[in-house]
């Protein structure tokens, strides 16, 4: 069973993929930590996040375990990481030079401790698109810009982040519009994706209204 959840920052896919990784025993891959691994790379190392090709360079020798290692630092979640993870991803050759570890991670599916999951569960923009385009369900999450940056305010600050949520909301729209306005798999729901708006929505009226189709994909593949 592969799952993608696409949609733009802070619209719920995070909560939502692990409720169903929960729920289905399925192997989650936040597909956003390739990008903000390279980022904050090139962030940590001092480099003009315009230099496409150390950018390049740094997302060729990524590793997995390279990855996780980086995604303790606390500017992996941080604007900083955030930002630095959307210039990077605009790049097409940094993004073909991550292609494969993404891709593959649905050949094998295991939690991390190694042990066998029952499928796969990505999330990120263009996982119904462009990573895995044979999904069994794909879904697009969405919310209004500032019911995101609100959203994102509140957890900043929860982590004691010094912001404000203009700061933030302005940091959601330049986002937006690097995401989705990019030559190389812009940020868009696939053709047969599920759109859910979840301005207006909480995690369990999502749950409620995606639980269902999860069921009927599960009861084709029996
Ligand atoms: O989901 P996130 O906030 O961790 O993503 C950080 C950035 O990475 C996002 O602004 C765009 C990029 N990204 C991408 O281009 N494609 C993905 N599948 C996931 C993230």
């Amino acid at each position: 069973m592969i799952i993608t959840i696409d949609g733009p920052a802070a619209a719920g896919k995070g909560t939502l993929s692990a409720h169903l990784a929960k729920t289905y025993k399925l192997a989650y891959f936040d597909t956003g930590m390739v990008y903000r691994a390279v980022g904050l790379q090139m962030v940590l190392t001092g480099e003009n996040l315009e230099n496409k090709q150390q950018a390049l360079k740094i997302a060729e020798n990524l590793t997995f375990p390279q990855m996780m290692e980086l995604s303790h630092h606390p500017d992996f979640r941080s604007d900083i990481g955030g930002r630095a993870a959307s210039v990077v991803s605009a790049y097409p050759e940094v993004r073909q030079a991550l292609l494969a570890m993404q891709k593959n991670f649905a050949l094998n599916p295991i939690f991390a401790d190694g042990t066998p999951a029952n499928g796969v569960i990505y999330d990120g923009r263009d996982t119904g698109t462009v990573i895995c385009p044979n999904a069994d369900l794909k879904l697009f999450i969405t919310a209004s810009a500032e019911v995101r940056a609100e959203r994102r305010y509140k957890e900043y600050i929860a982590k004691g982040m010094d912001t404000t949520y203009e700061k933030v909301l302005e940091d959601v729209i330049a986002r937006d519009e690097r995401d989705s306005k990019r030559s190389a798999a812009p940020m868009k729901p696939a053709e047969d994706a599920v759109i859910i708006d979840t301005s207006y929505l909480s995690i369990s009226d999502v749950i409620n209204e995606i639980t269902p189709l999860v069921e009927a994909r599960l009861n084709q593949k029996k």
